[in-house]
């Protein structure tokens, strides 16, 4: 095979901005040859950037996966509760697949498709892409290395910022668990297997606490309206869907507000759609601060913090060593590196690659591709091995909701 075929199931912001657009950028390595999404608008904007053919535009996953097998991958970006079933077919039908996360918000199906991957030739990757993102991998360099002596204990935070929270939390797809997923598995899968990756053993404990403390009913201020278009104090809102939404027309996150980036259009969302909404009076119920503990097999212990309250956006990191520590912010590439004996800092700013994800969201279609010409099976992200970083979220969970410590081993022995 000298180029992949692939076809795109959900044409939505990741399918198309995260990795469709590599085809673009590499039309000697990939083609994207088929789309699968039901709003008409994005599908037909999809296919013509790619000059798919009619007969390859489908509205459905399952119109898609009807078909005999026609090209040679499948990249699955639907929303959360859509990943199962396509990539069950997907794989059954022989095709070489990357699922965007979380892989299921069921553990069950969590389990049933790491089982399956076992048994699979092909690639099956999940786009737990902070593994390809440069600072995380030089880290990763850092402590396998052995520069900071043994590894003890991780600070984990995820500064998810105010506003971010607010647009995806509250207002927006993920904002209620029934809907689509609890935050720790939605947002943090990606974290917990950050720390399974750096501290490379498995997890054997986790507990964590945490609640929807801020955006409800009862924090509603007085005078302020159920929109934000007709409130009275959202001049003084931090959380202001106007301030937001105006202010980045063509950009994240209006994009997501409306098909059409004009101003009367976003408007017009803000009068009608979700995201027009009044942060105090939505019907979001996942958490808005959630702290975990977890313990590994080797002895190391990490904290893990997710909050919406932080103005960057941004994960920070303090991983401490026998012989020195390290810490690092992602939105500024900066890791630093303190040893014990010299007292010295080493400032380590990683080789940046463009685009979103500090360019990792490239790099994971990159290995994608480049795995698929040359016959690899298994990649840093295949499906068997983020099955447990899955799990580590789920177990979070019902450590948060039933208020135990959870032992890892135990509570997958319920899935099998
Ligand atoms: N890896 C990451 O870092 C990362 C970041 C953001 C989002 N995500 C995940 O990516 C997925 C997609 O998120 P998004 O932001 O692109 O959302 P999105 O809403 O922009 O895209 C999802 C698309 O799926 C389409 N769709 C709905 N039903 C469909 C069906 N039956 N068949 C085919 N397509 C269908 C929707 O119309 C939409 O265009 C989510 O699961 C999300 O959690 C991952």
């Amino acid at each position: 095979m000298s180029k992949v075929r692939v076809g795109v199931i959900g044409g939505g912001q990741r399918g198309k901005d995260a990795y469709a657009k590599y085809a673009l950028e590499y039309p000697d390595d990939v083609e994207i040859v088929a789309v699968a999404e039901p709003n008409e608008l994005k599908r037909k904007e999809f296919s013509k950037k790619h000059n798919i053919g009619v007969q390859y535009q489908f509205e459905t996953w399952e119109d898609l996966l009807k078909q005999e097998k026609f090209c040679d991958a499948v990249i699955i970006a639907t929303p959360d509760r859509m990943h199962f079933k396509p990539a069950k077919l997907s794989l059954k039908k022989g095709y070489h697949v990357l699922l965007e996360k979380p892989m299921s918000n069921d553990p069950h199906e969590v389990m049933e498709l790491g089982k399956i991957a076992k048994q699979n030739k092909n690639i099956f990757m999940i786009c737990h892409v902070l593994r390809y993102n440069p600072l995380f991998s030089e880290i990763k360099a850092i402590i396998e290395n052995k520069e900071i002596g043994d590894l003890m204990s991780i600070q984990h935070n995820e500064n998810i910022g105010y506003f971010h929270f607010a647009h995806s939390f509250v207002r927006g797809n993920w904002r209620n668990c029934d809907l689509s997923s609890p935050l720790i598995l939605q947002k943090s899968c990606h974290d917990m297997d950050i720390l399974l990756w750096l501290v490379g053993e498995n997890c054997i404990k986790i507990a964590s606490f945490g609640k929807l403390s801020y955006f409800h009913k009862e924090n509603k201020p007085k005078g302020s309206g159920d929109r934000c278009i007709d409130c009275k104090v959202e001049k003084k809102c931090p959380y202001s869907a106007l301030k937001l939404y105006y202010e980045n027309i063509g950009e994240w996150p209006t994009t997501v507000v409306s098909d059409i980036q004009t101003m009367k259009e976003v408007k017009k969302s803000l009068k009608e759609g979700d995201y027009g909404r009044c942060v105090y009076n939505c019907d979001n119920n996942v958490v808005d601060h959630q702290s975990s503990i977890l313990e590994f097999e080797n002895g190391v212990t990490a904290t893990f913090n997710l909050c919406a309250f932080t103005n960057n956006i941004n994960r920070t990191l303090k991983i401490m060593g026998t012989k020195g520590e390290i810490r690092a912010v992602d939105s500024k590439n900066e890791i630093q590196v303190e040893l014990f004996d010299t007292n010295e800092i080493k400032v380590i700013n990683p080789k940046k690659v463009s685009g979103f994800h500090g360019g990792a969201d490239k790099l994971i279609m990159k290995d994608f591709i480049s795995s698929i010409l040359s016959n690899k099976t298994e990649t840093l992200t295949s499906a068997s091995v983020s099955v447990q970083s899955h799990m580590m979220a789920f177990a979070a969970e019902e450590s948060r909701l039933n208020n135990r410590i959870v032992e890892l081993k135990e509570y997958y022995n319920q899935f099998y």
